[in-house]
């Protein structure tokens, strides 16, 4: 019916595609799954960054009550929820696994435990179903999830803070990253989180159900900060790297002074945690703004980001903080930077932030794998060209910047 190079041409479209109608205009599908920590999240998205079906199970309430992540708890309760929180994803985008172009699983870095039970339940699905499998770096994801959302051309500046990382990089392509800063020790979700069960927000009739950050955040809204001077870490550090453990040294100090003074024990809510949380929630933005401000300096001085709309990008589940965003927005004001923030939903951890990369990397052909490859996970992986020493050896100090924001 068709002339031999027609037919070839129809062939190319149907592999190239994955689609087998050719009349309607249809985009490749990508199954995305995270399980690198404490959420199973599933997603199903086409090739424009639509979600087609999503299915999120968190862990939270579970950490929360036995005072932290327990990685053989956590591992447990993702092997108990994934086949159905895949299931549950596909039967929304009411995508067959057939129609799938391609699987993207978080591999790295993250809980090993966790990491694990996704790659395994991945490895059997690619297998099975004859499928491409995308491994993903989780902290690539997070950088990349704004460009789902709308046009964010590459290079831009990115911070992204979690409870597991807090980096800057200057991000420059889909799997192209320049790690300006990392974390030396502690991550701020991580710290916050500490500070929050030290304080036993958990009791608190308002925070019970809440992640760490997201108490201290709502506490800090009636609290006076200055009744708690917290240092600001790395002062003398002329780099962008943080660190927060020595932030909740101060605090736990200061926890205890207080109790001392109230003559109440360790377990019992204090009088003032509305305000060591206005003043916990401060220091760690004020410490994530000056290393960020100090990066736009460094990228300025080295062409490292356009110079008509440079773009500084805020993800991460700590980046759903308002008042992060805010002190962050001083710094950008101050630089001239645009700042771009995913919705907070898109800010923690999902199946779709996976999905997306998935995308990405299914659109420029990088880091597609076939079915039966090994692959392992990485619990510790640093993203993109580490940095962090010439940034260090550039050793800029900062003007001065008033951080001043009303709650
Ligand atoms: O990105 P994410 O969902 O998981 C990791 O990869 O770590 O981030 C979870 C972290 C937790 O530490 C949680 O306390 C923090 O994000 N978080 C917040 C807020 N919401 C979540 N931290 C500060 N303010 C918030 N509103
Ligand atoms: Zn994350």
């Amino acid at each position: 019916m068709f002339p031999t190079k027609v037919k070839r041409l129809l062939q190319l479209r149907h592999t190239l595609w994955g689609c087998a109608s050719l009349k309607a205009p249809c985009s490749r599908l990508v199954l995305g799954i995270e399980t690198s920590c404490d959420d199973t999240g599933a997603a199903v998205m086409d090739e424009s960054g639509k979600i087609l079906g999503e299915s999120l199970h968190s862990q939270k309430e579970v950490h929360l009550r036995t005072g932290g992540i327990i990685p053989k708890v956590a591992q447990q309760l993702h092997r108990e929820n994934i086949e159905r929180v895949v299931q549950e994803a596909l039967e929304r985008s009411h995508v067959a696994p057939s129609r799938l172009s391609a699987v993207a699983t978080t591999v790295k870095p993250g809980l090993g435990l966790s990491l694990g039970i996704g790659l395994d339940f991945s490895r059997r699905f690619v297998r099975q179903h004859n499928k491409p499998f995308i491994p993903i770096h989780h902290m690539e994801a997070h950088a990349l999830t704004v460009r789902m959302l709308q046009p964010v051309p590459f290079p831009f500046l990115v911070l992204l803070v979690s409870g597991g990382h807090s980096l800057l990089a200057v991000a420059r392509g889909v799997d192209d990253f320049l790690l300006l800063g990392h974390s030396l020790d502690e991550a701020p979700g991580d710290t916050m989180d500490k500070v929050a069960r030290r304080l036993s927000l958990i009791k608190h009739p308002q925070c019970s159900t809440l992640s760490g950050g997201q108490a201290l955040e709502l506490l800090a809204k009636d609290g006076d900060r200055s009744r708690f001077p917290f240092r600001t870490p790395m002062g003398q550090t002329y780099d962008c790297c943080f660190s927060f453990a020595g932030l909740r040294n101060q605090v736990n100090m200061a926890i205890m002074k207080k109790e001392a003074e109230e003559g109440i024990e360790q377990g019992t809510l204090l009088s003032c945690v509305k305000d060591i949380a206005a003043a916990t929630q401060h220091t760690v933005a004020s410490h994530l703004a000056k290393r960020t401000h100090r990066a736009i300096v460094f990228c300025k001085e080295n062409g490292m980001l356009p110079s008509s709309n440079p773009t500084l990008v805020l993800s991460g589940g700590v980046a759903s903080n308002e008042y992060i965003r805010k002190t962050l927005s001083i710094i950008t004001e101050t630089t001239g930077l645009h700042l771009l923030c995913p919705p907070a939903k898109f800010c923690t951890d999902n199946g779709v932030m996976i999905a997306w990369n998935g995308v990405e990397r299914l659109r420029e052909g990088k880091g597609i794998l076939p079915p039966n490859v090994d692959v392992c996970y990485e619990p510790k992986a640093l993203l993109g060209v580490d940095m962090s020493a010439e940034v260090r050896a550039a050793a800029i100090r900062l003007p001065s910047v008033r951080i001043k924001i009303h709650n």
